[in-house]
């Protein structure tokens, strides 16, 4: 993880998450957060005030800036986006991030209980909604990361039931990778 210094970027999806944890790990960061839900970016530009950037914007388009980030931090978003979508936010946020630095990503995965309540009522409430959904195993991930230049460092849990996973990763140049 790189260190924190003047000139440190940052790029979050779904800025009412992070904001405060990031500022506070990196502290002198700029933080630009974005989301396509006005309510959730007037919110989070209360909360974040004067220490972060929230704008509205959706991926596959990345709100331009004038450096390239050191790190993108993307958590509860892929699902929502198809193939097409996701494969150009990886290439869009490849082309954004500086070289060696990383992309941290939780993605919803299909579950494999027998009972996945809380699965059942957040895709009830997509469907409510009508917006689609579209998930995806690691390994596909990992797949869509590696074809736009990604390494995938590792992949962990987030909380017991194995819906939730962390995917941390590299961008290197397409000359770099093995
Ligand atoms: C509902 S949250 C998922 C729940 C999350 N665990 C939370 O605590 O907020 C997903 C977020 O993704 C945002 N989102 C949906 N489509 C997006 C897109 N194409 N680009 C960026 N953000 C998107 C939604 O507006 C929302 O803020």
């Amino acid at each position: 993880m790189p260190r924190a210094g003047s000139g440190f970027l940052a790029f979050l999806f779904n800025p009412l998450n992070s904001p405060a944890w990031l500022l506070e790990r990196f502290q002198g960061a700029d933080v630009v957060g974005f989301d396509p839900d006005a309510d959730r970016v007037r919110v989070a530009a209360r909360v974040a005030g004067r220490r972060a950037s929230i704008k509205s914007g959706s991926a596959p388009d990345i709100p331009a800036v004038s450096q390239p980030a050191d790190l993108v931090i993307m958590i509860d978003i892929v699902h929502y986006l198809n193939d097409d979508a996701l494969r150009l936010t990886f290439k869009n946020l490849h082309d954004r991030l500086k070289s060696g630095r990383q992309l941290i990503i939780r993605a919803s995965i299909p579950p494999t209980r027998q009972t996945p309540w809380v699965w059942w009522l957040e895709n009830f409430k997509l469907k409510v909604n009508q917006t689609p959904s579209y998930y995806r195993s690691v390994e596909t991930l990992r797949a869509m990361l590696v074809e736009t230049d990604f390494i995938v460092d590792q992949t962990k849990p987030s909380g017991a039931n194995g819906e939730l996973v962390w995917l941390i990763v590299t961008k290197v140049n397409a000359s770099e990778k093995s």
